[in-house]
């Protein structure tokens, strides 16, 4: 160790190291604000370890690798220019669909905003304050006549361009509750909208996607992998949409087409709804119940459910400048990567579900709950005799 000052290796090391390091730095700087935090961690654990870990010198050379990697990897990270991309993105009446049309059209991207109403306030603001670039088009994720039409009209502006990146973002919650207690229409509707209806929107417009060796998002949910009560319905459709993504990112390869994954955690939307869809979905909900589940699980219980509705509202955060960087680096980086987790809390879970055994995660998670328990849990046991 103490040779290193008299070894020419050493010393070559050294001047290998600053000259990839610097290399790495310069290109860092160019990179978005959150690569630049998690590589410079990187490189920072790197450095440290192997310096640590073994003799100055083979430290330094490992070090030298390291670098060098991570220079391959960031130049891989470079967006691409924007120059004539189009980009189609479905649900930007309210919400992340909302955000993300007015971010990239800001971008400069050409955005194709498909709307569930045309003539709604949403559409209309997008009209009002985005660029000409912008196009408001009507479609409903789950009327296969609309989806036809808006690639008719697509097809009409992009000619023989293709398209570049599809997002398919519409969404919807259902009624939180317990997974016994929705019905069987929520759970359908749910599949409908989160699963079938971009499975279906997909299809219409891969073509054009294939032409263009283009992207393909999908804004799936931290539901998807997490498992957290109340969300059955949601939960369900979102890991069928996340599933299928997965599948087709290696069939879609071949095509040139590159497919990734958005995990959302809880962001501040329409996505809560208002309070008169929750009493119409409650009603729904206690009109389907048979007469046994009524009785077991008790008005009071069920009433309560919606309580988790307001925890959703306070954990969201206002700010989607996380996911509007991750959606952008999905459609404009060189190597976009598979999966995004932007939200303060989507990247945590993902690690503690992957590290946590199933069995510790879930007594760890059943203490997590409402005070509200289902009446026949909360009788005393001589009662419930009788
Ligand atoms: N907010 C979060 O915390 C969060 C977390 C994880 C994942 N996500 C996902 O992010 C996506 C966007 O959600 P958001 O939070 O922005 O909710 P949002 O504000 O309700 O936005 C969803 C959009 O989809 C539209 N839509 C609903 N049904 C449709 C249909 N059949 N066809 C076309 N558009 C339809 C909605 O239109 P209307 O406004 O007219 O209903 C709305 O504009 C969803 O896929 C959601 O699952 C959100
Ligand atoms: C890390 O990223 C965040 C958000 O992009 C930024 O606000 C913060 O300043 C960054 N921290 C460092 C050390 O670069
Ligand atoms: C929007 O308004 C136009 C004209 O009134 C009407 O033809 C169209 O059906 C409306 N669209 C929707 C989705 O309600
Ligand atoms: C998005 O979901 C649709 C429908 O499930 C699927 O066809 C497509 O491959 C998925 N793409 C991505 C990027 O998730």
């Amino acid at each position: 160790m103490g040779s290193v000052c008299s070894d020419p290796a050493a010393g070559l090391c050294l001047a290998i190291t600053a000259v990839l390091g610097g290399m790495a730095f310069g290109k860092l700087k160019k990179s978005p604000g959150q690569m630049w935090n998690r590589t410079i961690c990187l490189a920072g654990l790197w450095g440290i370890t192997c310096l640590l870990g073994s003799s100055l010198c083979w430290g330094l050379v490992l070090f030298s690798l390291s670098c060098f990697f991570l220079y391959k990897y960031i130049s891989s990270q470079e967006l691409l220019p924007v120059q004539q991309k189009t980009i189609l993105i479905t649900g930007t009446d309210s919400g992340i669909g909302h955000g993300l049309a007015k971010y990239l059209d800001e971008l400069g991207f050409t955005v194709f905003a498909t709307v569930l109403n045309e003539n709604g306030s949403g559409a209309e603001e997008l009209r009002r304050t985005c660029s000409s670039r912008l196009s408001v088009i009507q479609m409903d994720v789950t009327n296969s006549e609309q989806i036809r039409e808006a690639r008719r009209k697509v097809e009409e502006k992009v000619q023989d361009r293709g398209l570049w990146a599809l997002i398919n973002n519409a969404g919807i919650l259902g009624f939180p509750a317990e997974g016994e207690l929705v019905p069987i229409t929520h759970f359908r509707q749910c599949m409908d909208v989160n699963f079938f209806g971009p499975v279906a929107v997909t299809k219409m417009f891969l073509p054009l996607l294939r032409k263009s060796k283009g992207r393909l998002v999908n804004i799936s949910s931290m539901a998807a992998k997490i498992r957290m009560k109340k969300v059955a319905s949601y939960a369900s459709s979102k890991a069928a949409l996340t599933m299928f993504s997965e599948v087709l990112r290696q069939e879609l390869l071949k095509w040139g087409v590159k497919v990734s994954v958005i995990h959302p955690g809880g962001f501040k939307t329409n996505i809560a709804g208002t309070k008169e869809t929750w009493d119409k979905l409650e009603r729904s909900l206690l009109d389907d119940l048979s007469p046994d589940v009524l009785e077991d699980y008790g008005q009071e219980y069920i009433l309560a459910q919606r309580n988790i509705i307001r925890i959703f509202d306070r954990a969201g955060e206002a700010d989607y400048t996380p996911l509007l960087l991750d959606v952008h680096h999905a459609i404009a980086a060189k190597s976009p990567f598979a999966l995004y987790t932007p939200g303060k809390s989507s990247f945590l879970w993902h690690c503690v579900i992957s590290l946590v055994p199933t069995v510790v995660f879930d007594y760890l998670y059943k203490e997590v709950d409402f005070k509200t328990k289902p009446r026949s849990l909360s009788m005393p046991v001589w009662k419930k005799a009788t």
